[in-house]
């Protein structure tokens, strides 16, 4: 494809991407609930010779677009998927076109100097200049799978060539309402799940400081090692801020590593409503904040913040030898990944097109919505709204007293596989004490009033349809 032609075909995709989002407004933001029915749409001709690039645009339309989910829409508050943003969708353009790969310095040295850069950025926007360190990954997971991996390369650096052989388990303590992240990162690095410790939590579904100070002391007493203690700035579930100054205590009480986890919630520090319950996360050693979530830089891009990275891996193949005069960052020596997709360019174009300012007024202009969307709800006395809703999260749920608690139950099922059969607005749900509620996540600064009140309605129509099957 000669440049040219380039021109001619990204005119021709932008007609087609523009008249979708037209039409896409008056339809569904839930493409498909069915495996088979986008299986089918899909076939699955191998594609042996070359064809058209208006074809294959042909084909794209007819096989791939009506699936593409709406999640840029104000009507979907499902996951923690932010809505991303068109400047970064350019970014990512750009991002293809040059196909960088910060696989080494000298390989594409200003992915790498631009890394340092948004990450230093990133750092200043959450008000944590001191972390000035770290590493851009693709998504929160990652992200906490390396935080836990520069605890163990910190504390037990003899990993790197004996691995675990002859040890006593090390164990690692957070709240029964962390991201599931933290458990599969047990697995990948070898600590296993019978040694995280789950701790419970509050009314408010912040950590039980009391309890996990228990825990770890029972667990120096058995002969486990504990390594490091896990606080959230923001809770997948709810939102929840554990008291972060209080595990700051604990983990220098105990010499253990302080990772938080602000994949979500980081972001909201910056309000001045809500800076003292990030209080105490300046302590910590490892901080992770998803720019993908609340900072509204399109999937992936997530940052694991420190104040210094611990040296885990510490040889080079002879083939990526390069003369060094020590200036040179190399992200590939201290991460699993060596070819590195250039990802600070779009958290680059969002922090400079939009800058903090109005970045910090579109993460409050989400918790304003969500606060909006439970006054509504409230006007509903048959819906229970979860009280702890400290971000831009709400967890609601069917509660009528004269029903049983199993014929409640199976309405907010229902009410969530209603939701996502229709397709008209995307929420997800989860369970809170045992019980399950419907769950909205908010972050999308194009999101109005009025997409609230409909948002509303089509849970009310849910519910309303449900009951009557119930009565
Ligand atoms: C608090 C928290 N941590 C970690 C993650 C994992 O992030 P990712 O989906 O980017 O891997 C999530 C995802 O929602 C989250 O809410």
């Amino acid at each position: 494809m000669n440049l040219s032609e380039t021109k001619i075909f990204l005119d021709q995709t932008w007609r087609l991407l523009a008249q979708n989002e037209e039409a896409s407004f008056e339809s569904p933001i839930l493409k498909s609930n069915d495996p088979r029915n986008v299986k089918t749409a899909l076939g699955n001709e191998f594609p042996t010779t070359n064809i058209s690039f208006e074809n294959v645009l042909k084909e794209f339309e007819l096989q791939i677009l009506p699936f593409l989910n709406r999640n840029t829409d104000a009507r979907f508050g499902a996951y923690i998927t932010g809505s991303g943003n068109r400047v970064s969708a350019l970014a990512e353009f750009i991002k293809a076109f040059f196909n960088q790969n910060g696989l080494k310095w000298n390989n594409s040295p200003i992915a790498s100097e631009l890394e340092q850069l948004v990450i230093k950025w990133i750092a200043e926007f959450v008000k944590l200049p001191e972390f000035s360190k770290g590493i851009l990954t693709s998504g929160g997971s990652m992200s906490n799978l390396m935080g836990m991996h520069f605890a163990l390369a910190k504390r037990f650096p003899e990993r790197e060539m004996v691995g675990f052989y002859d040890q006593q388990p090390f164990t690692v303590y957070c709240s029964n309402q962390t991201h599931s992240s933290v458990d599969r990162a047990m697995v990948f690095l070898g600590l296993g799940r019978n040694h995280l410790r789950k701790i419970d939590v509050n009314d408010r579904f912040e950590i039980d400081v009391s309890q996990l100070k228990k825990s770890i002391e029972t667990d120096l007493s058995n002969g486990f090692k504990p390594l490091m203690v896990i606080g959230n700035a923001g809770t997948t579930n709810t939102g929840s801020i554990d008291d972060l100054k209080a595990l700051a205590d604990v983990a220098k009480e105990f010499d253990l590593w302080y990772h938080v986890d602000g994949a979500y919630g980081l972001p909201a520090s910056r309000l001045a409503r809500l800076k003292e319950k990030f209080e105490g996360i300046e302590q910590a050693d490892s901080v992770i904040i998803n720019p993908h979530k609340w900072m509204y830089v399109t999937f992936e891009a997530s940052c694991v913040l420190l104040k210094e990275i611990p040296h885990a891996i510490n040889f080079s193949p002879d083939y990526l030898f390069t003369e060094d005069p020590g200036l040179r960052w190399e992200s590939s020596e201290h991460t699993i990944e060596l070819s590195k997709e250039f990802r600070a360019l779009k958290i680059w174009f969002t922090m400079k097109y939009y800058g903090a300012e109005q970045l910090t007024s579109f993460v409050s202009q989400d918790i304003d919505m969500i606060d909006y969307l439970a006054r509504l709800l409230a006007d509903y006395p048959k819906v229970e709204i979860e009280p702890e809703h400290p971000l831009s999260i709400l967890c609601f749920r069917w509660n009528d007293p004269n029903l049983t608690s199993e014929e409640n139950e199976t309405i907010n099922i229902e009410a969530v596989r209603s939701i996502e059969s229709k397709g008209n607005i995307f929420i997800t749900g989860t369970k809170l004490r045992g019980s399950t509620y419907l769950r909205v996540y908010y972050g999308n600064p194009e999101r109005t009033r009025e997409n609230v009140e409909e948002m509303v309605l089509e849970i009310k129509n849910v519910f309303n349809e449900l009951t009557e099957a119930v009565a």
